[in-house]
């Protein structure tokens, strides 16, 4: 059984990981939670001893080191400020432990690139593999991989919309964040990747080029808050992204339309939170479905049983899930550099960077 160590003691680690994690308890070992300070850590393992037994708490410099010799640890969960998640997780994977990373990839492309760069050479001297995960989770929305299987029955492509009313004002969580107010992008960058990676698993391609306006209007919340973008697919269809970071009408939308057909995506309520899932036929005729959210879980588990098959195969000839790779993590960041970059630039076209 996998044993893992978490490292970040966050809104995100109390509220989703450990709740999360607590349901397939069963299939890892948890020792260790780790922050810079001590209270945060406990903080964190005291949530965590609900469910879990035995949780260690580390912190500071000296508790890293502590994770980082322990050789029982062969996982861990890397749950910081955008700024520092690239350095803690290259410092994990040199010391052998497979990572899975929480969004977004890196802050910008120029830091995948040395990102991707340093990781290459630390697999290149590791003695077996080490697994590089990104957790963006909406590659396991159960609805976005039901649309991902129904889209070819719209046939061609005509047109794409992705609609994002976001509702990030002071009484969400995330609002008070300080990391993402002073992260490039603001919530734009950190929020957007979600959605972006919503959109190229549905239409099964990548986004070449882009071009967009973008604004900051709301003064509560880092620049810019609002994104209007086109985009230009690989498979020759172009689409349109809007995004508001706070708006008085949550809404979230991804829509293409085919000669054959419409299919809808959008966030909704019905007894628990999901995605209603709409297919718009040649007749007329519609089908829905309701998927609850189960992203979060299902991508842990992936991670889990990646790192399990690691351990049992030695590494040798692993293939880890392909949704969870630090290349699509990086793919998403990098259509939203381009967004930003044409917005700063009054809706120039850009080309997205390849990864
Ligand atoms: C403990 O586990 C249960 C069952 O999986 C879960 O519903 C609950 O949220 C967990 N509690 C905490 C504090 O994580
Ligand atoms: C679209 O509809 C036409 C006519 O109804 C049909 O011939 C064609 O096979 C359909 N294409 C797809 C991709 O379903
Ligand atoms: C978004 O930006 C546009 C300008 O590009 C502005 O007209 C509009 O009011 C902004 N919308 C919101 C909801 O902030
Ligand atoms: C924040 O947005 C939510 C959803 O639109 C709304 O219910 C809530 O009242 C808003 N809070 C503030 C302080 O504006």
């Amino acid at each position: 059984m996998a044993t893992i160590a978490i490292i970040g003691a966050g809104i995100f680690v109390r509220t989703q990981y450990l709740p999360r994690l607590s349901e397939i308890s069963d299939l890892f070992h948890l020792k260790a939670i780790w922050s810079r300070t001590q209270e945060s850590a406990r903080a964190a393992v005291e949530i965590a001893d609900k469910n879990f037994s035995g949780v260690q708490c580390k912190w500071g410099d000296e508790g890293l080191d502590d994770i980082i010799r322990d050789s029982s640890i062969t996982a861990v969960a890397v749950v910081l400020a955008g700024q520092n998640q690239v350095d803690i997780s290259l410092k994990m994977l040199k010391a052998g432990k497979h990572v899975l990373q929480e969004k977004p990839a890196a802050a910008s492309v120029k830091d995948l690139e040395t990102a991707l760069h340093n990781y290459k050479s630390i697999s290149a001297d590791a003695p077996r593999q080490v697994i590089w995960s990104v957790a963006e989770n909406y590659r396991f929305e159960p609805a976005l991989v039901e649309c991902k299987k129904l889209v070819a029955e719209i046939g061609t492509m005509m047109s794409v919309q992705v609609i994002i009313e976001g509702s990030m004002n002071s009484s969400n969580p995330y609002f008070s964040s300080s990391w993402r107010r002073d992260f490039t992008g603001g919530f734009i960058l950190d929020m957007g990747v979600h959605f972006i990676a919503g959109l190229r698993m549905v239409v099964g391609c990548e986004v070449v080029s882009v071009s967009a306006m973008t604004s900051h209007v709301d003064s509560s919340l880092p620049p810019p808050d609002n994104i209007s973008s086109v985009f230009h697919l690989e498979n020759g269809c172009s689409g349109v992204f809007v995004m508001v970071v706070s708006s008085r009408t949550p809404k979230i939308l991804w829509r293409v339309v085919g000669m054959n057909g419409t299919l809808q995506i959008e966030r909704g309520f019905q007894g628990q939170h999901g995605y209603l899932v709409s297919l718009y036929g040649v007749d007329g005729q519609s089908k829905s479905s309701f998927f609850p959210f189960s992203g979060v879980t299902e991508e842990l588990k992936a991670f889990i049983s990646d790192v399990s098959e690691s351990t049992l195969k030695k590494g040798s000839e692993l293939v880890a899930e392909p949704r969870l790779s630090y290349i699509e993590g990086a793919r998403d960041v990098a259509v939203l550099e381009a967004m930003l970059e044409s917005g700063a630039r009054k809706g120039e076209l850009v080309h997205v960077k390849r990864f």
